[in-house]
């Protein structure tokens, strides 16, 4: 039995139990230590400004902020400080958790635990916040404390009638082979805990930085969906790494009182950021 401390948990009391909630979830942003730092050509502070600005014009109902990992770059403390205050300009409740970019005791340290909730709930909903970062490697693994966290949460929050899961490794193939390469090694652990979860709707992850919007048989009625990045675009079925040439953008979703869900992608549109489409691979 591992000791575990109590989950960090964010509680949206304001929303009654009948109310649409609209979820805005954006990932890997990949901020550089200083501002204007460039991932393969593009400035990431920048794409990030132009997203965060689509998001303030589009997203005007929205209840919560997701990041799905990778936000920082090097996983720097100045880059989780300009993303704080690059989100506090929405104003809307946040919830991070880490990528293979970042390290989730350094986000804690720097923005405080209070953006890193391992749980969310809003209405009928139970967000479960996991870490599937690994230090010093690319691919995922959650391991038996992570998932002891799911399953204690699953059961702390029994009254909740729905749920989502939020991690940043991909927990199946998306297409891809040089990134389903790094997916989520404990996949199947995590699957199988999630098939004897009857409320769960959705998966979301970032990692791929493209948008994919898919099932599995082992889940079914489950929507398993990634979002873009806010930065470099990911071409769908690759083979090795290539770029595309979409643009940046984020997912909405809308969580309906009867558990169903909504969801998109919005991208920007018209905005011209520099990308090295050269590039042989992902510094
Ligand atoms: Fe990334």
């Amino acid at each position: 039995m591992i000791d575990m401390p109590p989950l960090e948990h964010l509680q949206l009391s304001a929303l009654n139990a009948d109310k649409v909630l609209r979820l805005v979830q954006i990932t890997d942003c990949h901020l550089g230590e200083q501002s204007g730092e460039r991932l393969v050509g593009m400035d990431t502070d920048s794409s990030l400004d132009h997203v965060l600005t689509l998001i303030q014009k589009e997203q005007v109902e929205a209840h919560l902020l997701l990041a799905t990992g990778d936000l920082a770059n090097h996983g720097s403390a100045e880059a989780y400080l300009r993303l704080k205050s690059k989100l506090a300009s929405l104003g809307l409740p946040n919830a991070w958790l880490a990528g293979n970019h970042d390290g989730r005791d350094l986000m804690v340290n720097t923005v405080g635990s209070r953006l890193l909730p391992r749980t969310v709930r809003a209405g009928r909903w139970l967000i479960v916040m996991m870490d599937s970062a690994v230090p010093g490697q690319v691919g995922g693994e959650l391991g038996e404390q992570e998932l002891g966290y799911l399953a204690q949460a699953l059961s702390a929050h029994a009254d909740a009638d729905y749920v989502i899961v939020c991690l940043h490794h991909q927990p199946i193939p998306i297409g891809c082979d040089w990134l389903d390469e790094q997916r989520l090694a404990d996949s199947d652990k995590l699957l199988a805990i999630l098939s004897q979860e009857p409320r769960l709707r959705a998966v979301l992850w970032g990692h791929v930085h493209q948008a994919f919007n898919g099932h599995d048989a082992r889940l079914p009625n489950v929507q398993l969906l990634s979002a873009p990045s806010t930065c470099v675009q990911f071409a769908p079925n690759s083979e090795g790494f290539k770029l595309d040439q979409v643009a940046p953008g984020y997912r909405w979703l809308d969580l309906h009182p009867d558990g169903h869900i909504e969801t998109a992608v919005s991208r920007l549109d018209g905005i011209d950021l520099a990308v090295d489409y050269a590039s042989q691979g992902y510094k």
